[in-house]
């Protein structure tokens, strides 16, 4: 039982303009690092529940919950390690009695991860440690990885990127980096490409990332920055839970998510029809059989009221809506294509809003 994602890789702009959360609103969201469903708690949905089928990682969003809860705010950002902090044992200490047992277990088991800082700790995060440790520093020196970061338009990233950025060793390390076979086993698990065809997963990494870095405004991407400096040198700007302004919301309102493990389509045959409106479901489709895919939708349908909305993200398996559920779910395909051109997590490989009509209202 390990973390793999201690902070959520997937940009939550894209998701808010697309979901529009209301207070009338019952939200699905899977939990990951937790941070795109505190942003949907900001919208004061009636209900938000977060799934995740990997313990690991409900006990890091369990415990970020109580950090928001208990703590002041420069304790908080000092105790999750986006700030330098001294005491994050004696915080620790603090929020330990008001975890789960589950939760206390595994963090009294992984008391180092907590010394470092809980966002930092994830399996796919300390890939792009690596890279920024071991690879940038092959590639470009400081200097000018800083003068990318410090473009402020995107004129100026694509002219710095064809001129300098996108030399021979980017393009080789990175092909390398990138690769199925060190991103399968350094950042994620090789049974994540089980439905994955396309060969040359690098290349399209790569051309994403030509995309990405020319032109998507690069003064604004804390994903960017944080995955070439290891930091976020404006917490105003960065993940909406770490802004100070949301803090004081998101504390009055963290006890009323709801926290469930389980795998996504087991838990919504429990659920009664017409009882969810909105879905983040992150990229979990690209880890399903086709035949998984159609059936979980089938019961999403179930439990969607009318006109309920489903985001979520892909990889390098395009999911359609099945054939045998047009109709009943309508890909919104421009608004989806305007919000993956803007995504500042420019790494997947589209963003999908669709429209659930459902069976009851
Ligand atoms: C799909 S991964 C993708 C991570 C993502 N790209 C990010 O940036 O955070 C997110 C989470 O989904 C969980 N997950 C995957 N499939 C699931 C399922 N069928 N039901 C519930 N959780 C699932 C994983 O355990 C993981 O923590």
């Amino acid at each position: 039982m390990r973390i793999y994602y201690s902070q959520c890789w997937e940009d939550p702009k894209p998701l808010m303009q697309s979901l529009a959360v209301t207070p009338e609103d019952d939200v699905f969201s899977i939990a990951s690092g937790g941070d795109n469903t505190f942003a949907l708690l900001l919208k004061n949905p009636r209900s938000l529940t977060a799934i995740d089928r990997n313990p690991a990682q409900i006990s890091l969003v369990e415990l970020k919950m109580r950090a928001i809860e208990l703590l002041d705010y420069d304790d908080f950002i000092g105790f999750i390690g986006a700030r330098p902090s001294k005491n994050r044992e004696q915080l620790y200490s603090h929020l330990r009695p008001l975890l789960s047992q589950g939760a206390r277990g595994f963090w009294d088991m992984n008391f180092e991860t907590l010394h470092k800082g809980i966002i930092h700790c994830g399996k796919f995060d300390r890939y792009f440690k690596i890279f920024r440790q071991f690879v940038l520093p092959l590639i470009h020196n400081r200097k000018t990885v800083t003068t990318l970061l410090g473009a402020t338009s995107t004129e100026e990233q694509e002219h710095f990127y064809n001129q300098t950025w996108n030399n021979r060793r980017w393009q080789g390390l990175f092909r390398i980096f990138f690769g199925k076979f060190l991103l399968g086993r350094l950042g994620k698990n090789p049974s994540n490409f089980r439905y994955v065809t396309l060969e040359n997963i690098a290349e399209e990494i790569m051309n994403w990332t030509r995309y990405g870095l020319t032109k998507v405004p690069i003064h604004e991407n804390y994903f960017v920055e944080y995955i070439m400096t290891g930091r976020y040198s404006n917490l105003d700007a960065a993940h909406p839970y770490l802004q100070a302004a949301n803090f004081l919301i998101l504390k009055e309102r963290v006890g009323r998510m709801q926290l469930v493990c389980e795998s996504l389509a087991d838990y919504l045959k429990s659920l009664k029809s017409g009882s969810v409106s909105k879905f983040n479901l992150s990229d979990i489709f690209e880890y399903m059989s086709d035949e998984e895919v159609e059936s979980t939708l089938q019961e999403m349908l179930r439990v969607s009221r009318h006109d309920s909305r489903l985001a979520f993200w892909t990889l390098f398996v395009p999911r359609p809506v099945p054939s045998s559920l047009n109709g009943q779910i309508i890909h919104l395909s421009s608004e989806s294509e305007k919000l993956y051109s803007n995504a500042r997590t420019f790494f997947y490989g589209s963003f999908d809003l669709w429209k659930i009509k459902g069976r009851s209202s």
